[in-house]
């Protein structure tokens, strides 16, 4: 029989601050109904200025750690497309921060938001090789497009860390997975750019794209049918954008894709993406929070996971939540990592948007404006400062 291998324990952290549609939509004339129907968003987390990606994936990570030691942990997998370092692994910072052994390797993983998705099936590759071994997945990007371009109502800023090892508390991860990569530029970020660059349609019709090849695939390596799944878990750019994807996966298997359907399918993945916006690596697994978080028992039931990243690569695969999962989750430090956000306006938005880190080697102090419990504290000399609360 083959082990049962997945995700142990996830948890997740997001900005120190958000801003609401509403004031979005107030200083750029939008009507509201764009962002919370025709996009499907509420508000986005943005990041302090001593906040980052190695802030919050530390965030993330501090909690799984905590609650299961780091004796078994081997490696550490830190994804993200939002990287602060052509060379080093962000991962080795959260290592420093989190006192982790050094008998451990960590590496960095980039492939859009698909990256996650592959860190975790290295993962179950890894601890399938030592059973004894666990693995720990972190996600973590800040989403940040032009100011006033349509992007722009699109980001937010959150990490996912998930503990991945034998006999899962939450979620098995299943062998058949369908695998998608067409050579597109639908959404990219050169070197030299903070903002990504995207091609706002182009990129939707790459997605859904995606979604087909990587069903096709996806049955054809022995996949389960479609009506098997108790809910589907997207890549979640925007909230609407799972809403588009399921719909065309229904309709490529020639079902029928009434409101009811679609939303019992993917309606409860969506509550935390709703209000974060887009966390790049880390959407799809806050999809997957949300719907454990809300959904009555899942135990036993397959759960279903499309991953998608812009360029593009996508899997489509799927998970068994395990018996008695409830007794594992962090529904509520998860709410209170969203509830605990300060809410700012347009111009504090703006601020925090056009602010940079001196790129000249000289020093820099960061104003403390994060509360969470690790702070980017500045750059010297090129190289950047954590603090420990
Ligand atoms: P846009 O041009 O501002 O918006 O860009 P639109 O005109 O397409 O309108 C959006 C929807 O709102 C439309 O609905 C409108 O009808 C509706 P749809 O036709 O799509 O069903 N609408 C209204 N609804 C109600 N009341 C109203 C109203 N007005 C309009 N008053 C776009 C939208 C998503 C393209 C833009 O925000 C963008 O470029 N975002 C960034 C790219 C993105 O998120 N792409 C998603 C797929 S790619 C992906 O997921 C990968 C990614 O995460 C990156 C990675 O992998 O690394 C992005």
């Amino acid at each position: 029989m083959s082990i049962s291998i997945g995700i142990h324990d996830l948890s997740f952290a997001t900005g120190e601050f958000v801003l609401a549609h509403t004031a979005l939509a107030a200083h750029n004339g939008t009507d509201i109904g764009k962002y919370h129907v025709g996009i499907g968003q509420e508000s986005m987390s943005v990041p302090a200025a001593d906040e980052d990606i190695v802030t919050l994936g530390a965030a993330a990570a501090a909690p799984v750690i905590a609650r299961h030691g780091a004796s078994r942990i081997r490696t550490v997998i830190f994804a993200t497309e939002s990287s602060i370092d052509q060379a080093k692994a962000a991962g080795v910072y959260v290592h420093s921060l989190l006192g982790l052994p050094s008998a451990v390797r960590v590496v960095e993983l980039k492939q859009a938001c698909y990256g996650a998705t592959a860190a975790l099936q290295f993962a179950v590759g890894l601890v399938r090789r030592d059973p004894a071994q666990q693995v720990l997945v972190i996600a973590s990007d800040v989403s940040k497009y032009e100011l006033d371009s349509p992007g722009e109502a699109t980001q937010g800023a959150a990490a996912v860390a998930m503990l991945v090892g034998v006999d899962p508390a939450l979620v098995r991860i299943e062998d058949p997975s369908g695998v998608f990569t067409a050579d597109v530029m639908d959404f990219w970020r050169p070197n030299y750019r903070d903002e990504a660059l995207v091609d706002g349609q182009e990129s939707v019709n790459a997605y859904l794209q995606a979604v087909e090849g990587t069903w096709k695939d996806y049955s054809e390596q022995g996949g389960r049918s479609l009506d098997e799944f108790a809910a589907f878990c997207y890549h979640q750019p925007f909230t609407k954008m799972a809403y588009k994807a399921h719909r065309h996966l229904l309709n490529t298997c020639g079902h029928d894709t009434d409101q009811d359907r679609v939303a019992r399918d993917l309606g409860l993945t969506t509550a935390y993406n709703r209000v974060i916006g887009n966390s790049y690596t880390a959407s799809v697994y806050l999809g997957l929070a949300a719907l454990l978080d809300q959904a009555d028992d899942l135990g036993g039931r397959p759960v279903a996971f499309l991953s998608y990243g812009s360029g593009s690569v996508a899997e489509f695969f799927a998970g068994t939540v395990a018996a008695g999962y409830r007794d594992h989750l962090r529904t509520k430090e998860h709410r209170a990592a969203i509830e605990r956000r300060t809410p700012v306006d347009y111009a504090g938005y703006r601020a925090l948007h056009e602010q940079r880190l001196p790129t000249d080697g000289s020093d820099h102090a960061t104003p403390a404006q994060s509360t969470g419990p690790y702070r980017l504290a500045g750059i010297s000399g090129h190289k950047r400062i954590y603090e420990t609360r």
